[in-house]
Order: C-alpha cells, then structure tokens, then sequence
C-alpha cells in the first residue's frame, strides 16, 4: 500500500515537469589568512561570481584561516582531491618548481608593480604551467605585497639581525636570506606564527601588512621595519585532473570567473595594501620604523648574495626578465 502511494506521488510530480536534478559540483577554495586581506576577499568574490554565472550548478564554498588545511597540508590536499582551489604564497612551491623561488629572492623587486609586470610577462606567464606534470594547474597570480621586517628589536642595519630567530615559510631562498644577516631562521606555518612570536618561540618574522594587521602580529612585535625587501605574492592553484574533467563549458565560465575575482583581489592589494599599515599605527601597539636609503643599502648589499646562490636553479634568464620589470 505503502509503495503504491509512493509510486503514485512520484509519477504525479513526474507529470507536473518535476525532474531529478544533478547535484552541484562542489568547489572548495582553502586559504590560511583573514577574510578581510585581498586573498581573503578574491576568494569570496570568486564564490559570488562563479555562483551567479552557473546557478544551481556549482557550489563554492570558501575556508579562511587555515580552518579547512593549514599550508602545510593544503598543497597535499589539493593533489588528493580534498579540496579543488588553494592560494599558497610563492614562496611554497619550491619542492614542486624551483623556478618559482624567483619571487623570494631579497630586493629583487623594486615595489608591487614591477611584480605585477614580471607576472603578466611571457617569463611569468609560463611559469604558471609550470607544474602540470605535477598535478597542478595554475590559474593565475594574486598580490598581497610587499614584506615588512618585524622584530622586538629595531633591525635598522643587518647586524642588528645577527642572533635573531625569524620565523620564515616553507622557503629555500628565504632561509638563506636571513642566514646572511646572521639571523636563525625557522619554517614555521602561518596560523602558529602568533603564538610563535608571543612566547618567544622566534624573536622577528617578515610579512605585508594586510597580514601583519589581521593576524595581529604587530601585538606581539615591537617594531616594525618598513623595509619592502621582497613579495609575498600567491598562485592559485587547482588539480590539473580535477579541471581538466570539468565540463568544457563549465571550466570556461569558472575561468573567467577566476579570473575576474583575481583582478579584483590585485585591486584591493594596490588599493587598500598600504590602509593596513595606517591601522597598525593608528593600534600604537608597535612601533612603525621607515627606513633610510643608506639601511636599505645595508640590507639589500647583505642580503643580495642569495642570488648567486640560487640563480642555478632559478635560471640567470629568469633572473634578468625579472630585473627588468623594474623599469
Ligand atoms: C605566510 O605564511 O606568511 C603567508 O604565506 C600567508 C599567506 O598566505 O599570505
């Protein structure tokens, strides 16, 4: 009796144009900073725009600060399927190409728009398939910025750095970097560099200010050294298997939309990039350092051998491209 009714509601719905429909391709974008940083805002916004283009068909769903995977798992994550959209920062993808160990290299960009140039070059460019042999398609760059120098002691010149421990990511060239202003550096994931810094697990760190002020690293820093010695840029990045299976259509329409969210998120880097630093003043927890033309000499000079040291597996072509979207 009871399946009669059952089959009889079901040919009834039939009848009135009710059909099954397939369920939505689920999207999960994995991301270890605040909401309110660029990354944090492309991200959503590709959630917004990907959900309005493909109604009903795809869903995204968005996990911030590290709730999902922190960067020490993400990347595994990825290539398991667990997750179809990452953002690592650039300095974490030195197991997968080493040529993408550019980015970290000390004060070799002048600001964020020689990044910018370097990125949208040929050289750049094609450094976003870079990996798909790996597993891992990259759909293009994001900005953050420029990395300020943070410590409990005022690193004006290089010296002051000597004994210091500093928190770095999972980097090579980063390692190296503070190796040769004598400093101890240790890889440490973003969501433990709070307590890290707090209980003195390391004495400094390096990060822009969007991160700085949403992490709240600046409460448990006494000064900051405004010293853009190098980027802190990203890729996104999905499972080449994984998008490459989506339908033709589908993967156009998430591609623009990506793509649309990126260059909102690069809008909000250049536009509201520097409104951190305000607010970090504005909190008067640390110090805000600028720095003279003659200590960033001292730095850069110190800190420059790092080239020479990675330009074997960077490539020295590559190096030169980058020089040249200094202008
Ligand atoms: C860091 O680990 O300091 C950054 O890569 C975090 C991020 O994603 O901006």
């Amino acid at each position: 009796m009871k399946f009669t009714l059952k089959l009889l509601a079901a040919s009834a719905l039939l009848s009135l144009g009710f059909t099954a429909h397939a369920a939505p391709i689920v999207i999960k974008y994995s991301h270890v900073v605040a909401d309110v940083t660029p990354k944090g805002k492309a991200a959503l916004k590709f959630k917004e725009l990907a959900e309005k283009a493909l109604p009903g068909k795809v869903e995204v769903q968005v996990f911030p600060n590290s709730q999902l995977f922190g960067d020490g798992k993400e990347m595994e994550a990825l290539l398991l399927g667990d997750v179809q959209v990452i953002a690592p920062s650039l300095a974490k993808f030195g197991k997968y190409t080493p040529k993408l160990q550019i980015f970290d290299l000390p004060f070799l960009f002048d600001d964020l728009q020689a990044v910018d140039r370097f990125q949208a070059s040929p050289e750049g460019q094609s450094l976003l398939n870079s990996m798909t042999k790996k597993g891992i398609t990259g759909l293009g760059y994001m900005h953050n910025g420029m990395k300020q120098l943070s410590a409990n002691t005022k690193l004006s010149m290089p010296a002051d750095a000597k004994g210091l421990k500093f928190r770095i990511q999972a980097s090579d060239v980063l390692e190296a970097q503070f190796k040769a202003v004598g400093g101890n550096p240790q890889k440490i994931s973003f969501s433990e560099v709070y307590q890290a810094l707090q209980t003195g697990v390391v004495d400094g760190t390096e990060n822009p200010w969007s991160n700085i002020y949403s992490k709240k690293f600046h409460e448990v820093q006494k000064y900051i050294m405004e010293s853009d010695h190098g980027a802190l840029d990203y890729m996104v990045i999905t499972n080449t298997k994984w998008w490459d299976g989506l339908p033709a259509d589908i993967r156009k329409t998430l591609k623009s939309a990506m793509d649309e969210s990126i260059a909102y998120g690069n809008k909000v880097a250049f536009q509201e990039g520097l409104e951190f630093k305000d607010k970090i003043i504005a909190d008067k927890k640390a110090e805000v350092v600028p720095m003279t033309k003659e200590q960033k000499t001292a730095w850069r000079t110190a800190m420059k051998p790092v080239w020479k040291q990675f330009e074997g597996e960077i490539g020295k072509d590559l190096i030169s491209a980058a020089e040249r979207a200094n202008k």
